[in-house]
């Protein structure tokens, strides 16, 4: 479980993603294509499904990249703090928080290592598609509980028995950790980390990881109803073992 993936690992991390969320058309991306945007939305709709009075609560969004996740987040919780180690990606995070109009939520260049918070400083940390990319998980896990006052983290983390993800985690270097991330993992992890419960749920089958041009294709908004009933049905049967996304929502 102290997996330590190693400074070279976690230097590649931070010059990719300084690269690769540099640009603000991609971060717009995300929530102006409809099928893209029902995800970003639905992803965490159901990451929060098991929290109480979150208009009240603060939360860390952890991993924030070029900050959609802490821009959906900002939707459901008083206030919202996006971190990230990639200064790039913070830059484009601060341009799409103010594009976005958003006035409850800010970010900071921070790393999972060295939290630049206080424990308990706030209500719940959330995180989207991070932990795979950090270098120590377990350091990582261990140090957001203690940032929480409610000893709560949920969100998302990526399923390496996708076929989508596990080629992914094949041809893309900076992926390559997603590998190692599956139910049993996740579950380990936070265990390990001091929580005492860890729940999951799958979710999404469709590619939206990928910004493949003919998703990117506004025409095909009409396809979101039958994208989305053929998702909540699979997620009832043996496959969903083979879905994007285990939400998880780990308590102390
Ligand atoms: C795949 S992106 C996810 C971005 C966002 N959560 C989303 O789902 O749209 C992973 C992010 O984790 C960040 N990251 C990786 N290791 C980190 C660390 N040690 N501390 C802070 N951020 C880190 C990367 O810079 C990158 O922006």
């Amino acid at each position: 479980m102290n997996q330590d993936r190693g400074q070279e690992f976690k230097e590649f991390q931070r010059e990719t993603y300084d690269n690769l969320y540099s640009d603000l058309d991609f971060a717009l991306y995300k929530v102006q294509h409809p099928i893209r945007t029902y995800f970003e939305h639905e992803v965490i709709s159901l990451a929060l499904e098991g929290l109480e009075g979150t208009a009240e609560m603060s939360c860390l969004d952890v991993g924030c990249g070029q900050g959609v996740t802490t821009y959906v987040l900002s939707k459901h919780f008083e206030r919202v703090i996006g971190v990230d180690f990639s200064s790039g990606a913070i830059k484009t995070a601060r341009e799409f928080l103010t594009a976005m109009g958003v006035s409850n939520a800010c970010v900071l260049v921070g790393d999972v290592d060295s939290l630049c918070l206080p424990d308990n400083s706030v209500d719940v940390v959330h995180f989207k598609d991070f932990l795979h990319h950090t270098a120590q998980p377990l350091r990582a896990m261990e140090n957001l509980r203690r940032v929480s006052r409610q000893g709560r983290i949920v969100g998302a983390e990526v399923n390496g028995h996708s076929p989508i993800m596990s080629l992914f985690g094949r041809i893309a270097k900076h992926e390559r950790g997603l590998l190692d991330s599956n139910r049993k993992w996740l579950t380990d992890l936070a265990l390990a980390a001091g929580f005492k419960a860890v729940d999951i749920k799958e979710f999404s089958f469709y590619p939206y990881p990928m910004r493949i041009p003919v998703i990117g294709d506004r025409r095909l908004a009409p396809l979101l109803p039958a994208v989305r009933a053929v998702e909540a049905l699979l997620v009832k049967t043996p496959l969903r073992r083979y879905a994007n996304y285990l939400i998880f929502d780990a308590s102390s």
